[in-house]
């Protein structure tokens, strides 16, 4: 089976439509760092960007004068529950292996501790490796939802990481 790239991921309409919602910059910068953290800790790469791009798809809009709320989105915020089913949906409907989809899913469930009533969670070396990607990324207020990127630089960023996923891989292969 040949791997679900970065640009599929990104073409589908799923993602249009919830990656965007929280913030395509911080999604490919998280990407971009859980890649690094990957490499560094010996975890699968492909896993970790995958589930670095799409961990804050679940996020609702919380607006308020054109921007989130942040009041009722503590108070009432399951966007890592949701984002878990939204990245395993897309990831099968993209052909990913039932097993791979699942450990992306669990990644984008337990990035964040924040909805969960006590906050003592045991995380695999690669959903740890998500959860500081997302952190190292973060701004105050939730400015990193913010942040904006052109559609070419978006694409070029993306083709860049399958780039750097692939020769991962095939080192990997070799080693
Ligand atoms: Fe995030």
């Amino acid at each position: 089976m040949s791997r679900v790239t970065m640009i599929d991921i990104y073409k589908h309409p799923i993602t249009q439509k919830y990656v965007r919602r929280s913030g395509l910059a911080h999604a490919i910068r998280v990407a971009d760092i859980a890649l690094e953290l990957a490499r560094e800790r010996n975890v699968d790469v492909d896993l970790a960007v995958k589930a670095g791009f799409l961990h804050d798809m679940g996020h609702y809009l919380f607006y308020k004068n054109g921007k989130w709320d942040f009041e009722e989105y503590r108070t009432n915020d399951i966007h890592a529950i949701k984002g878990a089913e939204r990245a395993h949906k897309l990831l099968i409907r993209l052909g990913e292996e039932p097993s791979r989809a699942k450990e992306v899913s669990m990644a984008v469930l337990l990035h964040t501790d924040s909805y969960l009533p006590a906050a003592n969670i045991q995380r695999t070396p690669l959903q740890q490796v998500v959860a500081d990607a997302d952190e190292l990324d973060e701004e105050p207020s939730g400015r990193h939802h913010y942040r904006t990127i052109t559609e070419d630089e978006a694409f070029t960023r993306l083709h860049s990481l399958d780039e750097r996923l692939e020769q991962a891989v095939a080192e990997a292969m070799h080693s």
